[in-house]
């Protein structure tokens, strides 16, 4: 049990990071079309082309599915002994709503995640879909591909909306992972819960208002 708690926390703190990195970078969308359209896309060609983040890619899509794998097994692990009666504390009285939902949050975010990565990723990366257009310097328009997806009302409230569940789930997951690492000083567990609230409100607001801000440009 241990040993997928680890894993869980482990790939749960490398994805808080991506999203940290994520986040700066997709800020560039908001700034006026002219100076964006030339650091967004330079910046997804740098990354694309290089051979160091290509093994850091692997790396991200090994952790998503190794975090969701486990996080699957802990869910029915802690189903099943619930439902034997093996619980000896009073769950329902003792945790939070998140706490009891971070399957379902979870979830969620994975239906996020596939359908963000068949907006992008499998445009961009694999050409499938619509085709894309090229930027000046011959490269993927990725500034073109994202501008166009925001476009779409239906596309902003979906992403929009999804960073409410993206946001419980990180607060609750940075605290549990430095817990299940065992991270337990007692002043240090309160700054922690600080940090991961300040943390999950700018992943949920920053990641929401984007989408907004490029629809209304
Ligand atoms: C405003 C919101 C977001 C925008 C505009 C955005 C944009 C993008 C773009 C353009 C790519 C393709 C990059 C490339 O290959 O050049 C991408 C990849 C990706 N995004 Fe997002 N993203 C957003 C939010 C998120 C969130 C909230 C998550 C996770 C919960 C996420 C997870 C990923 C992952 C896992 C990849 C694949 C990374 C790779 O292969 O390099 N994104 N995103």
């Amino acid at each position: 049990m241990y040993f997928k708690k680890s894993i869980i926390a482990l790939t749960g703190l490398f994805l808080c990071v991506f999203l940290i990195v994520h986040l700066s970078a997709n800020s560039i969308l908001v700034l006026p079309e002219d100076v964006a359209r030339d650091m967004y896309n330079s910046y997804s060609t740098t990354l694309r082309e290089s051979p160091l983040i290509k093994i850091v890619a692997y790396v991200l899509y090994l952790s998503i599915i190794l975090h969701a794998i486990y996080a699957l097994l802990i869910t029915i692990n802690n189903r099943k002994a619930k439902s034997k009666g093996y619980t000896m504390n009073r769950f329902k009285e003792n945790s939070s709503w998140t706490s009891q939902n971070m399957g379902l949050l979870g979830i969620t975010i994975l239906i996020f995640i596939v359908v963000h990565l068949a907006n992008f990723w499998a445009r961009i990366k694999l050409g499938m879909g619509e085709g894309v257009d090229l930027d000046s310097k011959g490269h993927v328009d990725v500034y073109e591909v994202t501008y166009s997806l925001f476009q779409n009302g239906y596309y902003v409230i979906f992403y929009s909306l999804l960073m409410i569940p993206l946001g419980l789930h990180l607060h609750h997951g940075l605290k549990s992972a430095f817990m299940t690492l065992g991270f337990y000083h007692k002043k240090g567990l309160k700054i922690l819960a600080k940090v991961s609230l300040v943390y999950a409100a700018i992943m949920t607001v920053g990641f929401g208002i984007i989408p907004i801000i490029v629809f209304f440009k």
